[in-house]
This record gives structure tokens, sequence and C-alpha cells, in this order.
């Protein structure tokens, strides 16, 4: 496969500024002894660390780059009276590349729905964000039965954006919402038939999308990468918990590598 393979750290509200300083200079000390080669990493600060985050990793001398993730953007585009709003381009501004949009956290918590998140990722797309779009099924929906419809109804909701986006600018992560900080993983065979069905209904949008990287998110931890890391459809993985220590992050990228 031509798929790129992707290893995202979402620090979620996690380290203060200390702590994140810390946990992006061990990156950068051991990827410039064991560089890892063809797994793209990036991690994800709060908004408030994303300038300071920036250039230590500006200024590192390290093969493989890492990459600026925001965690949430505003879903209006021009400057003006959006009191606590982080634009899309400020974001830019601050050496940000991607976004996560549709995380179950922003769904459950703010009450996200699925016409929000559409804005938010015309935002970010317009001003020259890649986005990270998460989908995922609860244990209820999944219990019943209903966990391909639910997420197939999450992707299918944008069929229009998705019919005119930038492969290149478009990652997607399936997050089962039971697994996300519950030391529950899905199964390997559980993921990788959901990510095939993801795919599919992907391919049957847009061809073009066949590419996309399907990242898989929801306690991944460097004891259970390795098995998802050989799932065909798995190209990577969306890490929460296990992200806030640099040894075992860099262990889960080395299992996609
Ligand atoms: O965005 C990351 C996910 O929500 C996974 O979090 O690895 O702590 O389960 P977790």
């Amino acid at each position: 496969t031509t798929r790129k393979r992707w290893v995202i750290g979402n620090w979620k509200m996690n380290p203060n500024l200390a702590a994140a300083k810390n946990l992006t200079q061990a990156l950068i000390t051991e990827l410039s002894t064991t560089p890892i080669q063809q797994c793209q990493l990036a991690i994800a600060p709060t908004h408030l660390h994303l300038i300071t985050i920036s250039s230590l990793i500006q200024h590192a001398n390290i093969p493989s780059k890492i990459q600026l993730v925001a965690q949430d953007v505003a879903t209006q585009r021009h400057t003006g009276a959006f009191t606590g709003d982080i634009s899309a381009d400020l974001l830019i501004d601050a050496g940000t590349e991607w976004v996560i949009v549709g995380h179950s956290e922003r769904r459950t918590l703010h009450h996200e729905d699925e016409a929000l998140i559409e804005l938010k990722l015309r935002a970010a797309l317009d001003a020259g964000l890649g986005v990270i779009w998460c989908v995922g099924e609860t244990l209820s929906e999944r219990e019943s039965g209903q966990a391909t419809a639910i997420v197939t109804a999450q992707v299918t909701a944008h069929t229009q954006l998705l019919s005119i986006i930038d492969p290149q600018k478009f990652i997607l992560a399936y997050e089962p919402v039971w697994a996300i900080g519950t030391g529950r993983t899905a199964s390997p065979e559980d993921a990788q038939q959901m990510h095939a069905t993801i795919r599919q209904v992907l391919s049957h949008i847009r061809p073009a999308l066949n590419e996309t990287s399907l990242l898989y998110g929801g306690s991944v931890k460097s004891d259970n990468a390795g098995l998802l890391a050989q799932c065909p459809d798995i190209d990577g993985a969306l890490v929460g918990g296990a992200a806030l220590d640099a040894d075992s992050f860099l262990q889960i990228a080395k299992a996609f590598d």
C-alpha cells in the first residue's frame, strides 16, 4: 500500500507547560538517536502550548519531523467578535498543520453534532489545515448491533464535503467510544472489520479516498499496537493516555513504522 502511516498523540487537557516541554524534549532526544522511518509522528498539545511546542520542534535537529495538531478549531473563518474562539488561521499562525474534529469528547461534552462538525471541517480545510476526523460508536450502540450503521452514518453525513476534500488533508480516525481511556481496546479483528467498512464507504463516495489513512484510537498501548499494526486497513493510531509517556508513544510509533 502507498497509504501513509501515522501515530498521533492527543494530549487532551493533561500536561501543564513544563510537562509538555519535557515530553516534547524527550521525544526529540529519542528521535535524534533512533529515528522513526516511515511512520509520520504528530502531537496535539492544548492550544495554550502550541507556539512554545512549535518552536521546540522547529529548532530540533531530528531526521523525522513531528507535526503539530490542534485539539479543536472555531467554526468561524474570519477575525471578529468571537470571544474565546480560536480560528484555523490563528492555529496556522501558531505553527499548526492539523486539527482534530469530531472527537467523541467534543461530541459528548460539548454537544457537537454533525452540522457543527461540518462547519469546523470546512473552516479548517478552507484555511489550509488538515483534518483528523474522528468517528466511533458508543457501547450501547455496539451491543445493540448498530456499530457499523452508526459509523457509516457519521461518515456519510458529510458525503458532499468528502466528494471535494483534498485527500492529502484528510485522515480518518475510528475511535469506539467504549475503548477511549478505558483500557479496553477493540480486538484487532473488530477494529480491522470496521476499518474495512469505512474504507469501502469512502471509496464508494470517491475512488481517490481509498488511499485515506485510517487510524484506530481507543486504549492503544505499546503492548497492543503490534497486533493492530498488522491489520491491513489500520494505518496508524490516535493515542491518548499512552502518548503522555515518550517511551510508550515511540514504541507505538515503532510498531507502525
Ligand atoms: O484521541 C485519542 C483517543 O481518545 C484515545 O484515548 O488512548 O487514552 O484511550 P486513549
